[in-house]
């Protein structure tokens, strides 16, 4: 029953988005996190006039962290971008070859693949787990494809058994976009190199962080000598400086960001269980509001980074209110909401800038016309479903989160406030 208070004649509102007072006005855990461990990294770089080249903390990072991924190989880059743009270079993806991508991801994913002048197809995502399903892969796959390209969206491990079993299939490549997944596991394996080559951001909002920087990994000591040639302008592993073996450029990563993400991964398992906890509190308390739905329980998914804790929201059982509106109402409660992708990215206008080059090019020799996609998963979880808490929320404590249930629950209870 809504509680409706009265003062001097005016019916005074219980949502903060409407005047009332909000749940909580104390801060969540500020990101980034650091302390004097960093800071002395970043002294020690700068003493060493070692910045770049010749030092020593880029390779011990490359190393440490493909260990920490299950991997053989590191290469460390300056974004998750450029990961992702060598590795699918290193695939020897290019003119006239096609790449299933899920739509419900960062730009970087699908434009890295024009990039290469190679042609992004798209698949839909599981309607309970948001990650490239491969039953609707299998339908695109064309005499052209050459790679799957699955997101590990939010830290959440896609269906990596469906996708293998089509790649030996169909002979094709698996790229794990892993730039939300540091540490996430599928099946006891920590992703990025369960594929064939995976790709790591460290951007600032990332849960480790150098402000920019990315990696890739790999098992394959070939993919590896080519990944690591083409960050590093096409020199060979143990070749003379000025010889380009391949059209590489630079992309190494500088030894202030390694500095950091070393000590930001000795903190990582800490947080990373903080974050697992606290999303399995919300799951258990937030099931319980009607309209509200986390994403499914996947027994084989044995660690997840919780990059973002996405939720699914039904706007009918919120009385027709839509996920914007929500959030907003949220946020004014206190509660990092956002609404996150809100379309598909192939209804993005940069697709225009490809219209000629790779997509018209004769080589290809067929077209796309992405106007004509229609992927309904992706776009219900776009335009009225899918709605993402920060990372840095699930680092807070057991009261952080009881005030989180709080808001959603007083939000549904004065729902009609919203309406007016
Ligand atoms: C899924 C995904 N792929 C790729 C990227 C690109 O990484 P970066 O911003 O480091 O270039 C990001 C980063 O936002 C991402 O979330």
């Amino acid at each position: 029953m809504v509680e409706i208070s009265i003062k001097e004649g005016f019916i005074l509102a219980k949502l903060a988005l409407k005047g009332g007072e909000p749940v909580r006005t104390r801060p969540f855990p500020k990101w980034p996190i650091f302390d004097k461990r960093e800071l002395e990294a970043l002294k020690s770089v700068l003493e060493s006039g070692l910045w770049g080249v010749g030092g020593s903390r880029k390779k011990e990072f490359e190393e440490k962290f493909a260990s920490y991924q299950h991997a053989k190989y590191g290469v460390a880059v300056t974004s998750g971008t450029a990961a992702l743009e060598v590795s699918l270079r290193a695939l020897g993806i290019g003119c006239g070859d096609e790449v299933i991508v899920p739509p419900y991801t960062f730009m970087a994913t699908v434009t890295t693949i024009f990039y290469v002048n190679a042609i992004p197809i798209f698949a839909d995502i599981d309607p309970e787990a948001y990650t490239l399903d491969p039953k609707s892969v299998e339908t695109v796959i064309s005499e052209r494809t050459k790679a799957i390209l699955p997101v590990h969206i939010s830290g959440r491990p896609a269906d990596m058994d469906g996708l293998l079993s089509l790649a030996k299939k169909y002979d094709l490549y698996i790229l794990e976009d892993a730039c939300q997944a540091w540490g996430s596991e599928w099946r006891g394996k920590r992703v990025g190199a369960i594929g064939d080559i995976g790709t790591f951001s460290f951007q600032s909002s990332k849960n480790i962080t150098s402000g920019e920087g990315g990696m890739i990994v790999t098992n394959d000591d070939d993919l590896y000598a080519k990944a690591w040639s083409l960050h590093n302008c096409g020199r060979l592993l143990k070749g003379p400086w000025y010889e380009h073996h391949l059209p590489g450029g630079n992309y190494r990563m500088t030894e202030f960001q390694a500095a950091i993400l070393l000590v930001q991964l000795e903190r990582f398992d800490e947080q990373t269980e903080k974050r697992m906890s606290n999303a399995r509190y919300l799951n258990s308390k937030l099931s319980k509001i009607d309209g509200i739905k986390p994403l499914k329980d996947d027994e084989r998914i044995t660690r997840n980074a919780y990059h973002l804790y996405i939720f699914r929201f039904d706007p009918e059982a919120f009385g027709g209110v839509s996920k914007s509106t929500f959030a907003e109402a949220l946020q004014a409660e206190g509660i990092p909401v956002s609404v996150g992708y809100s379309r598909p990215l192939y209804k993005e206008p940069y697709l225009d800038y490809f219209k000629r080059c790779p997509l018209s090019c004769p080589y290809y020799g067929k077209s796309v016309d992405y106007s004509k996609v229609r992927l309904p998963v992706a776009e219900k979880a776009c335009y009225t479903e899918g709605l993402w808490l920060r990372q840095y929320a699930l680092l807070g404590s057991k009261e952080d989160m009881d005030d989180i249930v709080a808001a959603f629950e007083k939000v549904k209870e004065n729902v009609d406030e919203l309406k007016k």
